[in-house]
């Protein structure tokens, strides 16, 4: 375990399996339609990379970015795209692939952008969902895990950019940000 995690909330394999439940169920509800995953970077590039791999309905792929943490743990609720889609999503099936939901301010902000986009659907999946900190509701479709208020790291999520390559999902130690520990 990485000397700055204090505890391991998700092996690989809890998070192998949860992706392979996850998008069976996607499977199933998409059947005989055509999705488009649009991936919330940079959090969720490992989650989009497992999940797309799992899904066998026909789909395409898109990212976008956007920012909201600077390097605290805290969200602004200031959000900005910092890159768009590069197709179309006018008359398709989105679903959305986030890395965590925190306070919703990033995905509700989102979710009204894309649907003035007028797409046929949107759906939400994250990986994680932190309920306790909600400020906007936002409704989820696919959750791969609850998790209590605890800043975590890895598979993807950062703190300052750092631990995105650690292979599980850990609580990071509050002295790393200057918390209590
Ligand atoms: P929200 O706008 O507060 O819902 O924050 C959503 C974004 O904040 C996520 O997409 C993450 O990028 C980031 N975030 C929220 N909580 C955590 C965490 O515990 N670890 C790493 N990133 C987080
Ligand atoms: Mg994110």
């Amino acid at each position: 375990m990485h000397k700055d995690v204090k505890e391991i909330l998700f092996s690989e394999e809890q998070l192998k399996e949860r992706v392979a439940q996850i998008a069976a169920q996607i499977d199933r509800d998409y059947a005989g339609k055509e999705l488009m995953l649009v991936s919330v970077l940079r959090g969720s590039f490992i989650f989009m990379a497992d999940l797309v791999r799992a899904i066998t309905v026909p789909c395409k792929v898109d990212f976008m970015a956007v920012s909201s943490y600077g390097s605290g743990t805290v969200s602004s609720g200031q959000v900005q795209i910092t890159k768009d889609l590069s197709e179309d999503i006018t008359g398709r099936h989105l679903l959305v692939v986030e890395d965590i939901l925190d306070s919703g301010n990033t995905l509700s902000y989102l979710l009204e952008v894309l649907r003035a986009r007028k797409p046929a659907s949107i759906r939400l999946c994250t990986l994680l969902d932190k309920p306790e900190r909600r400020v906007k509701p936002v409704h989820l479709d696919y959750t791969g895990f609850t998790i209590p208020d605890a800043f975590v790291v890895g598979y993807g999520l950062d703190y300052d950019e750092y631990y995105r390559n650690l292979p599980y999902i850990g609580v990071l130690r509050p002295s790393v940000y200057g918390g209590e520990e």
